[in-house]
């Protein structure tokens, strides 16, 4: 198949939904990262998402709706909570976990009786969910178990020949995924940070127990809560080292190591501390959001097949930064080091 590249004018909306109405499948902008969307009803639309990305059956999907109101047509039951959280984060990168509706097939929530709800903050796509009259079923839009996509070129690098159309809605202003709360237990639960901050959650709900797939590493045979946080997940081919410490001590201990093949991942203002060692820039340090906003092209970037291993800075801090280094940590596995030098 070809997969055409549509602009965000009205008569291109209209096509995607048309495209989405008729089984087919979209890429679409989002403020987070570009979703892989088909209408979230039909569950033969639905598995094309599946096989396209090569994604495991076992992972459910987010529902995107354009306005809150559609909120009790998916989903069984509202706890106040879940209200009170899309009045202050939607549209927004919050989604959260309900118990789902019967209307909902279980090829999108992958059997359970749950289902992941979302409203982007982004027009475009909110407009093609209305124009659609369905609600999408989206993924993040790139190649299972490789970093999300944040340009439309990177979706088309991924999914080409592979799905109907991408909406070309520029950069994703967050650049990491939404954050996931669970609603349906006794306390809220965090179980993907992302692009709202967990501070403004714990506040708003009082309580937040913070899964344990957030902090650590977890086996693949694992009973989790969100089953997507268990796979490997934003690896480019190179091996990924994060590099703790100072900025003088982490580019010492980079230094005394760096081979050809390799690169460095840091922040802006550290490039000059890696002259000669094949550095990139993923944002500034002193504004985190550029942080979350630049991870994912830089980690493409790195993808090419040259680079053998990449030293990687992540950065310390709440907000968005929780999410950025979820990703980063990920992306290396969890091979941390510190480089400072013994006390
Ligand atoms: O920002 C985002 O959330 C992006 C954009 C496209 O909206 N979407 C996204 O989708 O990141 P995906 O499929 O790449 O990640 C969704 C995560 C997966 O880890 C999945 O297991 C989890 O959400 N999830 C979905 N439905 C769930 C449910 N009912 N219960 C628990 N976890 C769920
Ligand atoms: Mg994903």
């Amino acid at each position: 198949m070809t997969t055409q590249l549509l602009t965000t004018s009205e008569r291109d909306l209209e096509r995607a939904a048309a495209i989405i109405r008729s089984g087919g499948l979209v890429a679409i902008p989002t403020e987070t990262v570009y979703g892989l969307g088909a209408n979230g009803l039909d569950p033969e639309a639905v598995k094309k998402i599946f096989l396209a990305k090569g994604r495991p059956q076992d992972n459910p999907l987010i529902l995107h709706i354009h306005d809150a109101s559609q909120l009790s047509d998916f989903c069984r039951e509202l706890p106040e909570t879940a209200l009170l959280l899309a009045r202050s984060f939607w549209p927004g990168p919050l989604t959260m976990i309900l118990p789902v509706r019967d209307c909902v097939p279980k090829t999108t929530t992958a059997g359970l009786d749950t289902v992941g709800v979302r409203c982007p903050d982004n027009e475009a796509t909110r407009t093609i969910i209305r124009l659609a009259g369905v609600p999408i079923a989206a993924p993040s839009a790139n190649t299972s178990g490789k970093p999300s996509t944040t340009t439309a070129a990177h979706v088309l690098h991924d999914m080409d020949g592979k799905i109907d159309a991408i909406v070309d809605g520029g950069p994703c202003r967050v650049g990491v995924e939404s954050t996931i709360v669970d609603l349906t237990g006794p306390v809220p639960r965090l179980l993907r940070p992302g692009g709202s901050g967990p501070e403004r959650l714990r506040e708003l709900l009082g309580e937040l127990v913070i899964d344990r797939a957030v902090t650590g590493e977890i086996a693949a045979d694992a009973v989790v809560r969100a089953p997507g946080m268990k796979y490997k997940h934003y690896a480019p081919a190179a091996e990924v080292l994060i590099v703790e410490g100072s900025a003088e001590a982490a580019a010492r201990w980079v230094r005394e190591r760096f081979e050809p093949g390799d690169a460095v991942l840091c922040f802006a203002e550290e490039l000059p501390l890696y002259e000669g060692c094949n550095p990139r820039a993923y944002g500034l340090e002193a504004d985190p959001a550029t942080l979350s906003a630049g991870l994912f092209a830089a980690l493409r970037a790195l993808d090419d097949g040259s680079v053998k291993r990449i030293f990687a800075r992540c950065p310390t801090g709440g907000g968005v930064s929780v999410a950025t280094r979820n990703r980063l940590r990920k992306s290396a596995g969890f091979r941390t080091v510190n480089a400072e030098p013994d006390p």
